[in-house]
């Protein structure tokens, strides 16, 4: 008996000694905090009520910048209930400071092919409908979901783990919440080499986990801020995916499907908080483990690319401020006079008459004919359109009648009659109305109104105005949604545009939402999110729509949809394309979310004609591919501000290598287009020559990118996650594997301090053409009157083009391929053609018409062979020839009489074809040398060596 208290005794004495230091331990250390007072004004006592540690003793110089002074215990969270096969019941424990935590709440996972799903939160949660195609992955890795508990705490926790062991997620960091308004997960990370989440501005493309930084997401209209030693205001669009490449080099992605307002804190532990204000979470973890299949894994999950119009891979030359048609005329003249390519002219809101989309203002009278003249130089024409209807005229009373849904109030008592009853037709309505480019106010179509009445009234606008002035392709901007002037918040008043409009019908017509009361609560959650903190003084709203709005049809509030806005706007569009043009084309959006590059392209938005944002502009166009928009690029020149002839020339060399290639420029800048300055015009007719011969090769990675899911420009870590110096070059690029771009990025640069990673590389700058380039930094010479440093890579075969000054010319070329050769291994590459912007009905790319050539190139010291097999070849499409081909870095002199294609003898043009033995550089030319037509359907180019 006594032995028996005698147990009991020390049992409780362990029990309590145990439990105190349970709770002295709690102290987390400085790099592994979650923070538990992410608003301002973080005090002692508001942080202990709320159940967190307050230790101010971060602020000792070695704490990491940003560390929390008031931070989750990491026995914070939720208690596991039950746990049957692969769904687990939570039940709320500890405290939520911004509302009670649903209680019980369901986790889930299950697989999708190598793809492991975590879904957070009940069915009655807002999921965004993305439609997602859940093709099932493949890895040759697998992925382990794992429950646990921290500690002795009863708290649950989860891991995401490969079989090797690296937890790629593990949340016994603590901190999980999960309330109406206020959700947040943490977890650990494998490493600090952290990639991706957007859209904002990052100065290098790997994130910086020594100090804790918060990143707002939230779709804004505002311009990046590049000038800043760190700016993390969140940009137009939403994108919650990042990239991890673990210690060993092993790269897995995780995507979070969220669209309420959301951030990011990345901190030194390595670790990361999530947080949300609504929806639930649904996660994705990729398990790569290359670059390259993590992309491919997170856009079979969200949607593959669109492949955009051949023509929309030329030059495109737009801004802002034309006085009218003339002008427009004149600077597309006088490029076309410099013999600067150029594919597509684009006209920006001016066109329109008062702003009004699907209008011809009366400058622009001689725009059809215009066209006409354009498409006969086979040029192709892009018009911009702002979601913003004014509710006045006849696309309004159009979509009334088509039973088409706006973004409305939620009540009739909400109603600010004021504003409302000045338009008779949208007087009775609850239109939510607001204000834009437009004279007076105007309405926001719901993108979302799942009777697709709206989308399809959009459509006929658009084909409407075809009818008379035939545009091939459609920038949609301004969808965040923006709106000026909502109450708190003002801008743009001092822009040309609106400075026509009377000040007093303006402040009669601003949107006002509801700051107090019961009808508050959305636009006033009890946590904002910092893309609200970044802006004293301001809400959810500014700038926007009220969050009470509701979308969808009335089924949402726009408080849980408005990531959305620019998403559904390019679905719109995108689908209204065909039917408006019966062709391929191209919608470019500013406003985007995970999935959009399904529907679209995207520029980087206003810009400012600085070094810095040239400097960015690398990092942004590389993070797009990163989110499945590799269609993509930035103001060349840059938007606002008045650009300058070198930084309008550096940046014509780098943006000759953006996918989405465009010089635009604002409203009052100077004009900037190349032919300005000769100089510039000189570098853009060089960078885009360049640009138009290798064409090919851009249009074959953009298709690889819609049929298989690839990046088209991407990091060098891409392809080399084992070199340590390869994770940290946020300032060279790839197009595919297989050509690097070095671009100069600074104001009175001359050489670049480029970055090669160990393999072959031969030089394709002019001055020192077909060099092989040592491994490591090397400084490479970027005249501003030449070509930018670009190399490209042993191993690889890149078909090209000799280039005309439009695409269209340029594909009456025959074709050639560029051989780089590298010893002891074969080499490889493919060539993707097809009409070019033929339709793709259903988006079937498989079954689409082409000729989808895959090249080899084998060598041995007796002679070489080169060959190729027709993956998809159809007798519909038509192709040049194949008339040279080209090898850098070819070891021995070949023997021109004894080159035979499928056995038969080929006559070389000797004018054209030589072997130099000290450059190494070989080229094979013949006229019309290999059928590359669907009757053909593999061949075999040989030629043996001289003794
Ligand atoms: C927005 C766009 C910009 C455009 C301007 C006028 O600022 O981002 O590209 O030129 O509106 O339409």
């Amino acid at each position: 008996m006594l032995g028996k208290f005698v147990l009991l005794y020390f049992l409780l004495v362990f029990v309590t000694n145990f439990g105190l230091a349970q709770e002295q331990d709690q102290s987390v250390d400085v790099t592994r905090r979650v923070d538990c007072y992410p608003e301002p004004g973080a005090t002692e006592a508001a942080c202990v009520a709320r159940g967190c540690i307050y230790e101010n003793e971060a602020n000792q110089p070695s704490a990491p910048v940003g560390t929390p002074w008031c931070y989750y215990p990491t026995t914070s969270g939720f208690t596991k209930k039950s746990e049957n096969g692969q769904n687990i019941v939570l039940e709320a424990t500890t405290k939520n400071p911004y509302g009670d935590n649903i209680s019980p709440l369901n986790v889930k996972y299950r697989s999708n092919g190598a793809t492991l799903l975590v879904t957070i939160g009940n069915d009655d949660r807002y999921v965004p409908p993305i439609d997602i195609p859940q093709a099932p992955s493949t890895s040759t890795e697998t992925l382990k979901f794992e429950s646990g508990i921290i500690g002795f705490s009863g708290i649950f926790s989860f891991k995401v783990s490969r079989t090797n062991g690296v937890s790629l997620w593990d949340t016994s960091i603590g901190g999980m919440q999960f309330a109406d308004k206020f959700i947040q997960i943490a977890t650990y990370l494998p490493s600090k080499n952290i990639y991706g989440f957007g859209d904002h501005v990052h100065k290098k493309i790997k994130h910086n986990l020594e100090r804790y930084t918060v990143w707002p997401m939230f779709a804004r209209d505002i311009g990046p801020d590049s000038g800043s030693a760190l700016s993390t205001q969140n940009l137009y669009g939403v994108h919650p995916f990042y990239m991890c490449i673990e210690s060993d080099g092993k790269a897995h992605g995780v995507f979070i499907l969220n669209s309420n307002a959301q951030e990011v804190e990345t901190g030194p532990g390595p670790h990361l908080t999530y947080r949300t204000i609504g929806g639930r979470l649904d996660l994705a973890f990729f398990p790569g483990p290359t670059p390259e299949q993590v992309i491919q894994q997170y856009l079979l999950h969200i949607g593959k690319p669109f492949l955009p119009a051949y023509w929309a891979l030329g030059y495109q030359l737009c801004r802002w401020g034309y006085t009218g048609l003339d002008e427009m005329k004149k600077v597309v003249a006088r490029n076309q006079a410099a013999g600067i390519p150029l594919d597509v002219p684009i006209a920006d809101i001016d066109y329109m008459n008062h702003y009004l989309d699907f209008t011809e203002g009366d400058a622009w009278s001689g725009f059809p004919a215009y066209v006409d003249q354009l498409h006969a130089q086979g040029l192709h024409l892009i018009l911009i359109f702002d979601p913003a209807i004014e509710v006045d005229y006849g696309s309004f009373s159009r979509a009334l009648t088509a039973n088409a849904s706006f973004i409305s109030w939620p009540s009739d008592s909400l109603v600010p009659h004021a504003i409302q009853d000045q338009y008779p037709m949208a007087k009775n309505t609850r239109v939510m109305l607001g204000n834009v480019w437009p004279d007076r106010n105007t309405a926001f179509p719901d993108f979302l109104d799942p009777t697709n009445k709206t989308n399809l009234w959009w459509a006929q606008e658009f084909q409407t105005l075809r009818k008379v002035l035939a545009f091939d392709g459609m920038w949609i901007d301004m969808n965040e949604p923006s709106n000026f002037d909502t109450a708190g918040y003002s801008t743009k008043s001092s822009a040309k545009s609106r400075a026509a409009r009377d000040p007093s019908v303006l402040a009669s017509s601003k949107l006002a939402c509801p700051i107090d009361g019961s009808d508050s609560t959305l636009e006033i959650p009890p946590y904002q999110t910092w893309a609200v903190y970044l802006h004293q003084g301001e809400y959810l709203f500014s700038k926007t729509l009220c969050m009470l709005g509701k979308t969808t049809g009335g089924q949402q509030n726009f408080f849980d949809t408005k990531n959305l806005y620019g998403w559904s706007e390019a679905r719109a569009t995108y689908r209204a394309l065909p039917k408006t043009t019966g062709k391929r084309g191209a919608v470019i959006s500013r406003s985007t979310f995970a999935s959009s590059g399904r529907y679209g392209g995207h520029w980087l938005g206003d810009n400012t004609a600085r070094w810095e944002d040239l400097q960015t502009s690398v990092i942004g166009i590389m993070e797009f591919n990163m989110f499945g928009l590799p269609y993509v690029g930035s103001d060349i020149c840059g938007f606002n501000g008045a650009s300058n002839e070198e930084l309008c020339l550096r940046w014509h060399q780098f943006g000759a290598f953006s996918s989405f290639s465009r010089d635009h420029n604002s409203e009052g800048q100077p004009d900037q287009d190349p032919a300005v300055w000769p100089s510039v015009a000189q570098a853009a007719r060089i960078a885009l020559t360049f640009r138009y011969y290798y064409i090919p090769y851009l249009y074959s990675l953009h298709y690889s990118a819609s049929r298989y899911g690839a990046t088209v420009i991407r990091p060098l870590f891409f392809e080399f996650p084992k070199d340590g110096e390869a994770l940290e070059i946020s300032e060279q690029f790839l197009w595919g594997s297989a050509l690097m771009i070095a671009p100069a990025l600074y104001q009175g640069q001359t050489t670049v301090h480029a970055y090669f990673p160990a393999d072959t590389w031969y030089s394709l700058q002019p001055e020192t053409y077909g060099q092989r380039m040592l491994s490591g930094f090397n400084d490479v010479s970027a005249p501003l009157s030449s070509l930018t440093p670009v190399f490209v890579r042993g191993g690889y075969i890149l078909p090209r083009q000799f280039p005309g000054t439009t695409t269209t010319a340029s594909r009456l070329s025959p074709f050639e391929v560029l051989i780089a050769f590298k010893a002891n291994t074969a080499s490889a590459g493919d060539l993707y053609y097809d009409g070019g912007d033929d339709l793709l009905p259903n988006d079937d790319i498989e079954q689409h018409p082409r000729l989808h050539w895959q090249f080899s190139f084998t060598y041995s010291s007796f002679g070489a062979a080169f060959g190729g097999n027709c993956e998809g070849c159809s007798t519909s499409v038509k192709s040049p020839t194949l008339d040279t081909i080209e090898i850098l870095g070819y070891p021995t002199q070949p023997s021109f009489d004894g080159i035979k294609l499928n056995g038969k003898s080929v006559n070389l043009d000797l004018t054209k074809s030589f072997y130099n033995s000290t450059s190494q550089q070989l080229i094979l030319s013949s006229k019309g040398m290999i059928d590359l037509s669907a009757n053909v359907k593999k061949f075999t180019l040989t030629f043996v060596n001289s003794a």
